[in-house]
């Protein structure tokens, strides 16, 4: 399929391994990066394994960035300056806030490229099943530069508006995961402190209204101690902290993120950044 554009995709952790692997099976030419190579190594049944970023640049039409927080996407561009093709789009989806977004706006206006934001929900499984939601936002003559890769990897596209409000909208909707997640280890815990079996609380729920897929998936977890990283505390540490500031910037005072955030940091200065966000029920 030699009239597919060509996709570098740079950061292949958690999410970015299993997009990468819907892009090519989509049938776009595809290169990828790792800052830690062996990462990337896997993906070399469908994908160009690139030593460099420049390499993984060059040429490429779409650039999509899949990486840790705005300061590693900063770091990573700036190695790709100078070796961007002039019409290149660069599809931005790592999940940046609101400041970090405007950030890469002004980078992406430097570099001469097209700057699409496009954060995603949805964690490791729906990545891998090319089942993301994603939450667009650019020029409207990106759209349909990007718009069959966007289809590779996600079960549905939400345009929102000019560039970073597809990171506004992100901001509001991790704010209700961890409101859930968390929502969920309190609920157990007090189950269990009143003096019952924490698993009563997932049965008085399930089927109901008050249920969601996700209450009895994270509450499971939580009861099984099976912390496989879906969405990593750590970044689930950084994502509290963009809504707190972007809040804070708006104007607006939130009851429940000051608290969750708490017991977030509390568990990855205990040691469980690595694991799953549901590893909060540690500290409870
Ligand atoms: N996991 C989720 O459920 C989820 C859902 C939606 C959105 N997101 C967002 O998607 C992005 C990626 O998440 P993930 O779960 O895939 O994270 P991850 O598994 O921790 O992967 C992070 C990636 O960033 C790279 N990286 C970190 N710091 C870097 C630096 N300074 N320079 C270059 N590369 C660097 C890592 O490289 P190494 O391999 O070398 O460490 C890795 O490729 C994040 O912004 C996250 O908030 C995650």
């Amino acid at each position: 399929m030699t009239d597919q554009p060509t996709v570098a995709l740079l950061g292949t952790g958690t999410m970015g391994a299993g997009m990468a692997r819907n892009i090519a099976a989509a049938g776009f030419p595809l290169r990828v990066w790792n800052r830690t190579h062996e990462k990337a190594e896997p993906l070399a049944d469908v994908a160009t394994v690139a030593d460099e970023v420049t390499d993984a640049v060059a040429g490429a039409d779409i650039v999509l960035t899949m990486l840790f927080d705005v300061d590693a996407v900063v770091a990573v561009m700036e190695e790709a300056r100078g070796h961007l093709a002039d019409d290149a789009v660069w599809l931005q989806q790592s999940t940046v806030g609101v400041a970090g977004a405007e950030r890469l706006a002004k980078l992406a206006e430097e570099l001469g490229v097209t700057y699409v934001d496009a954060p995603v929900l949805g964690t490791k499984k729906p990545a891998e099943d090319g089942a993301l939601v994603v939450l667009a936002s650019g020029p409207e003559q990106a759209r349909e530069r990007v718009d069959r890769v966007l289809e590779a990897i996600g079960s549905k596209t939400l345009w929102v508006g000019e560039a970073g409000a597809g990171s506004r909208l992100k901001l509001a909707a991790n704010a209700w995961v961890f409101t859930v997640v968390e929502g969920v280890a309190e609920s157990l815990a007090l189950t269990r402190d009143l003096g019952l079996d924490p698993a009563l609380f997932l049965q008085a729920v399930e089927g109901g209204a008050l249920d969601a897929p996700y209450v009895q998936l994270k509450g499971k977890a939580m009861l099984q101690e099976s912390f496989e990283p879906a969405f990593g505390l750590a970044g689930a540490l950084k994502d509290t902290d963009l809504i707190l500031e972007a809040a804070r910037g708006a104007g607006l005072e939130l009851g429940v993120l000051p608290g969750i955030r708490d017991h977030f940091a509390r568990a990855v200065e205990a040691g469980h950044g690595e694991e799953d966000m549901s590893a909060t029920w540690r500290e409870h």
